[in-house]
């Protein structure tokens, strides 16, 4: 079994007092810990990276970014390089999450690129797949995950720098989430079609993300090759993101 990650996507939300005070309250709960047998990490809106990362600053949790540009620097207004996700303390950043793939047209190519500038600054990528409610309805969502996973992980990742989180687009932010033999049937194949791309896919986390809660968390993590939660509006609450955590192990 891998060590679990708790992996919260803020999303566009949160202000400085409120980002701080989740922050805090989440780096105490953990510090605390004797021996947290999960790994925790916040995923803030850019900016409030530098901000959660003084807040969380010696606790132990871990802190990514939700996005980051494919070159280290340059002329792209509005974007973040993942050298500078580093500069500020991430050691992860989510990349392919199916809003930037529908909100900003990103297709497998340009997160396999993403992904790549993750490792390129010594980031752990998070990169998202997932099917559409109309794929799934089709039996097409093992197809759709063998695609995003052929298009989207690059050459060069690897069990230590890469994280899949499967996301159904249908399940994120719904309150839907499939049944857990289906997370265990995607799961299984995600990790046989990882075995095209890295030595040891068994070391790769694949993590579940799609209406994560408090209640639902102990059976979806404790379906076979599922190491972990992506979550989106559960982890904005400090009660509800350290139950999903407790939850897990
Ligand atoms: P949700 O979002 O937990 O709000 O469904 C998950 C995600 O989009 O990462």
């Amino acid at each position: 079994m891998l060590r679990k990650l708790i992996a919260g996507n803020w999303k566009m939300n949160g202000l400085k007092a409120d980002g701080v005070a989740l922050a805090r309250d989440l780096g105490i709960r953990y510090a605390e810990q004797e021996d947290p047998a999960f790994d925790m990490l916040l995923c803030p809106p850019a900016t409030l990276i530098s901000t959660v990362g003084e807040a969380i600053a010696g606790s132990g949790l871990l802190l990514g970014g939700q996005d980051c540009h494919a070159a280290a620097s340059g002329a792209h207004t509005g974007d973040t390089a993942a050298e500078m996700l580093a500069d500020l303390g991430c050691t992860h950043v989510i990349v392919g999450h199916s809003e930037r793939r529908t909100n900003h047209g990103e297709i497998d190519l340009a997160v396999a690129e993403k992904a790549n500038a993750a490792h390129r600054a010594g980031l752990v990528s998070i990169i998202c797949i997932g099917e559409t409610e109309s794929e799934r309805d089709a039996g097409d969502a093992l197809t759709v995950c063998s695609r995003q996973i052929a298009g989207s992980v690059p050459a060069g990742a690897t069990s230590d720098n890469m994280v899949i989180a499967y996301e159904p687009v249908w399940a994120i932010g719904t309150g839907r989430t499939p049944t857990n033999a289906d997370v265990a049937e995607v799961h299984a194949h995600i990790r046989a079609e990882l075995s095209r791309k890295v030595s040891d896919p068994d070391n790769v986390r694949i993590l579940y993300g799609g209406s994560v809660k408090g209640s639902n968390a102990g059976e979806l993590m404790a379906v076979p090759n599922v190491d972990g939660a992506l979550v989106g509006g559960a982890s904005l609450k400090a009660d509800e993101f350290w139950t999903i955590a407790q939850a897990s192990v």
